[in-house]
């Protein structure tokens, strides 16, 4: 069964073409240039460019994998959460080849695309997962039971971890997407320098960053007033730290709580090594086994959505009538 996968829920416009289980093809094509010297996502720039870019996209997915729309069998099409005029974009292209073609559509929920992203690798886990969705707009942990249901077992009560990072980078004049950036200046800082709040919340499951990203801008003044050249590094391997050991000690803790033995990450923020590394250690000590996707399906991309979609339309064996359907801006996931 040939799925044709669209992704456009923020600032990365993505195609896919995923034949049953084999992955032909993975193409996404980015903004930061774009939105770098705002640091952040301007979400009407977004949407414009996702105009620009889809099209073309579409058309080297058939070129490079010798294909045609004709063969596509369903369409699977992100309709949210996300930035809303990004989503129409993708969709609405989405429905309108799904009309004239005569093909079902799909509407996927971005989040679902994470939480399976691990299966377009050759190590899967088994249901029930537990799966960390750690984004620049989202951050929350599941419970995957099988293909088509998930249960938000906790989910960030301000920023994204992902945000976060971004915000921290900003204020420490790292350009736009910071994540990457404050991973690298980490790796030669001392995570002990400063010692940053952990949001613990008692037992809840739930995250919260906005406490550390402010505790971070306070001795980011304060040290500005003493010193004339800051401790970057120190700060990111520190800042870093406190993301780290807050979001591993609770995916920890839940897979107690719930008996769990498998557990997943995804989302651009699953691309940090030292979480990723973590996870690895914490989940060896404790007799668990760890799965992260390649960084190619940790960031939005459009295989995730490709294969959330084609599951979703093998279980339900029907599509409902998506044409007349509008996107949504948040998740019944709890994002
Ligand atoms: O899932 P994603 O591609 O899309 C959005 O949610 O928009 O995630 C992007 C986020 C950004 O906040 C970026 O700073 C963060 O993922 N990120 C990272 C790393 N790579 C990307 N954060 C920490 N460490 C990284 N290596």
């Amino acid at each position: 069964m040939l799925t044709l996968g669209i992704e456009s829920s923020c600032d990365d416009t993505a195609v896919a073409l995923l034949d049953n289980n084999r992955l032909l093809i993975n193409l996404r094509s980015g903004q930061d240039n774009i939105h770098r010297i705002f640091g952040g996502v301007v979400p009407e720039l977004a949407s414009r460019q996702h105009l620009t870019a889809l099209h073309p996209l579409l058309k080297a997915a058939f070129t490079e994998t010798n294909t045609s729309i004709d063969d596509v069998e369903v369409i699977a099409a992100t309709r949210g959460p996300g930035l809303v005029g990004s989503l129409l974009v993708g969709f609405s292209y989405a429905k309108a080849i799904a009309y004239v073609k005569k093909i079902p559509l799909v509407g996927v929920d971005h989040m679902a695309g994470h939480i399976l992203s691990v299966f377009l690798e050759k190590k899967t886990p088994s249901f029930p997962y537990l799966s960390l969705i750690v984004s620049g707009g989202s951050t929350g942990l599941y419970l995957a039971k099988s293909f088509t249901d998930f249960e938000c077992l906790g989910r960030t009560r301000d920023d994204a971890a992902g945000e976060a990072f971004d915000k921290v980078a900003k204020l420490l004049n790292i350009c736009y997407p910071g994540g990457p950036e404050i991973s690298r200046k980490a790796e030669t800082g001392n995570s002990n320098a400063f010692s940053f709040p952990r949001a613990w919340l008692g037992d809840s499951l739930d995250f919260s960053f906005s406490g550390l990203k402010t505790a971070v801008r306070n001795k980011v003044t304060l040290l500005r007033q003493q010193t004339s050249s800051l401790p970057i590094e120190d700060i990111c391997a520190s800042f870093q730290e406190a993301v780290v050991e807050v979001l591993t000690t609770k995916t920890i803790q839940a897979a107690k709580q719930y008996k769990i033995k498998d557990i997943c990450i995804g989302g651009g923020v699953s691309a940090n090594n030292s979480l990723r590394q973590r996870f690895l250690c914490l989940c060896s000590e404790q007799g668990l086994h760890f799965y992260a996707p390649s960084i190619e399906f940790c960031t939005d991309n459009a295989a995730m959505i490709a294969l959330a979609g084609q599951k979703q339309y093998l279980l339900q064996k029907k599509t409902e009538n998506l044409l007349t359907q509008d996107v949504f801006s948040r998740s019944a996931l709890g994002q």
